[in-house]
């Protein structure tokens, strides 16, 4: 995380959401959405920008292709994972993509296509949930409950570490917003808002 400008912290849910949205109404051009689910993003992108969506799962990609529809946006949404992005070499200005990295089956893969897809300088915005400090509660009961959401929530990982993902990657780190959403008792699972650029 190097090449981090910005690192900030706050707290709760609502706090999180309103920094993921303000990050997605950023977004200008040319957006590839990956792992788009059911298009929970329409409603916070800018009207005027061109939306191209992925989604891999076949019963999310036809309920995408009609909200896509209803706000405007006519481009079928890609049937393909984000490991292997069916689009050119600097292709598109910005990347989306919101409780997808968790998700993923590779995620220095989807991150090395996010770069190849993406103009020099083109913007990134993810969101996600992230693993806690290890040692914590917190982190015990997320490696808990790891193989059921593993099975049974679309290969989610709760002990994803994407912020040093992002890092690691091709892409440069612009800023970081962390944020503790409490659970059960004291225990909180932290998301983080991540704002990054293609070279
Ligand atoms: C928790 S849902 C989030 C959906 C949406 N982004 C949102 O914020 O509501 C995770 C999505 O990632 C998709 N997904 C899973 N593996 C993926 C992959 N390898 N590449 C792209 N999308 C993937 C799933 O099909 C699902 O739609």
């Amino acid at each position: 995380m190097s090449a981090a400008q910005g690192v900030s912290a706050g707290g709760g849910w609502g706090a999180y959401v309103a920094a993921r949205d303000a990050a997605v109404r950023e977004l200008r051009g040319r957006v590839l959405e990956i792992g788009a689910g059911y298009g929970a993003n329409f409603a916070q992108l800018r009207a005027d920008v061109q939306w191209w969506g992925l989604e891999p799962s076949p019963r999310r990609r036809g309920a995408l292709e009609a909200a896509a529809r209803r706000h405007g946006h006519d481009t079928p949404p890609l049937a393909a994972p984000a490991e292997d992005i069916p689009i050119a070499d600097a292709s598109v200005d910005a990347v989306l993509g919101t409780t997808v990295l968790c998700s993923v089956r590779d995620q220095a893969r989807v991150l090395d296509e996010v770069a190849r897809v993406l103009v020099p300088g083109g913007r990134v915005v993810l969101a996600d949930h992230v693993a806690a400090r290890p040692g914590t509660g917190s982190y015990r009961l997320q490696r808990m409950v790891r193989p059921w959401s593993r099975l049974l929530d679309h290969g989610c990982d709760p002990l994803r570490d994407t912020e040093r993902a992002v890092g690691a990657s091709p892409l440069l780190v612009d800023s970081v917003e962390r944020f503790e959403i409490p659970v059960i008792a004291r225990l909180r699972v932290p998301f983080v808002v991540i704002r990054a650029y293609s070279r």
